[in-house]
């Protein structure tokens, strides 16, 4: 077992597992988020983050993603480096004009890119809500449901340029999971040719729909306090 995870291919297979984990997280997040669209006071997106915050099966998945993130990137890390030692002059390169697209040639690139986004977006929220906490959470909420929304909702109206930061964020996102989504699947051999142009198509409708919804939200909450 030890030696298969020292692999290559046990990297590889680690790295699709905890991306396909990450893969269905950002699902979850986005049918959360998108509370945000539904319903102006507030009460609704408040009341499904609260439960998503104190819920126990929550609460013990929340660590695993963490470990999944971390082992995404370190195994990313140490296949990349492996091989630009092996191939110095870049495989990718010489045959960038082939069947290969632009965003699987660059998912390293753009991960670093999600990488950094990530890093802005935990301190936006994640960080103000589990430490150091606001005085936005505490106001307006009811019976210990912090006001998350306002939280969200002041930083996408106040400054135009984090709502760009959100909107490229997810596109830069959304370049990686065009390739992610069914490399993953190929990885861990649940895909052959018949399966992979299935899961090609899923990949993009995939896609659209997570980096479309999650760009949309700031756009809308942006869009609407210029319209009311
Ligand atoms: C408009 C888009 C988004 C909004 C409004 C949003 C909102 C939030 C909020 C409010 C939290 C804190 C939840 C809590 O602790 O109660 C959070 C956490 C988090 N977000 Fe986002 N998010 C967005 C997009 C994204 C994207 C695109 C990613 C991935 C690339 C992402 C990854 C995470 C992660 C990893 C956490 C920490 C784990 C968690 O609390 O569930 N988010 N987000």
């Amino acid at each position: 077992m030890a030696s298969f995870l020292n692999s290559s291919i046990g990297k590889k297979f680690l790295m699709s597992l905890s991306g396909l984990f990450l893969i269905t997280f950002l699902l979850v997040h986005l049918v959360v988020n998108s509370m945000i669209l539904f319903d102006p006071s507030g009460a609704l997106f408040n009341n499904v983050a609260h439960f998503m915050g104190t819920n126990p099966i929550i609460r013990v998945v929340e660590p695993v993603l963490a470990i999944g993130f971390i082992l995404h990137i370190l195994y990313a890390c140490i296949l990349t480096l492996k091989n630009q030692w092996v191939r110095p002059v870049g495989y990718d390169k010489q045959h960038s004009g082939n069947s290969s697209t632009w965003a699987s040639r660059n998912m390293f690139v753009l991960g670093a890119l999600i990488l950094i986004f990530l890093v802005i977006h935990i301190s936006n929220f994640f960080w103000k809500i589990k430490f150091t906490g606001s005085e936005l959470l505490d106001n307006g909420g009811v019976n210990g449901v912090e006001n998350v929304y306002l939280l969200v909702t002041t930083l996408f109206i106040n400054w135009w340029w984090i709502d760009i930061v959100y909107v490229i964020g997810t596109v830069v996102l959304g370049l990686h999971l065009t390739h992610a989504f069914w490399s993953a699947f190929q990885t861990l051999g649940l895909s052959d040719n018949r399966w992979r142009k299935r899961l090609v198509i899923a990949g993009w409708v995939y896609t659209i729909l997570v980096a479309g919804g999650f760009a949309l939200i700031p756009l809308w909450v942006k869009i609407s306090s210029m319209i009311n």
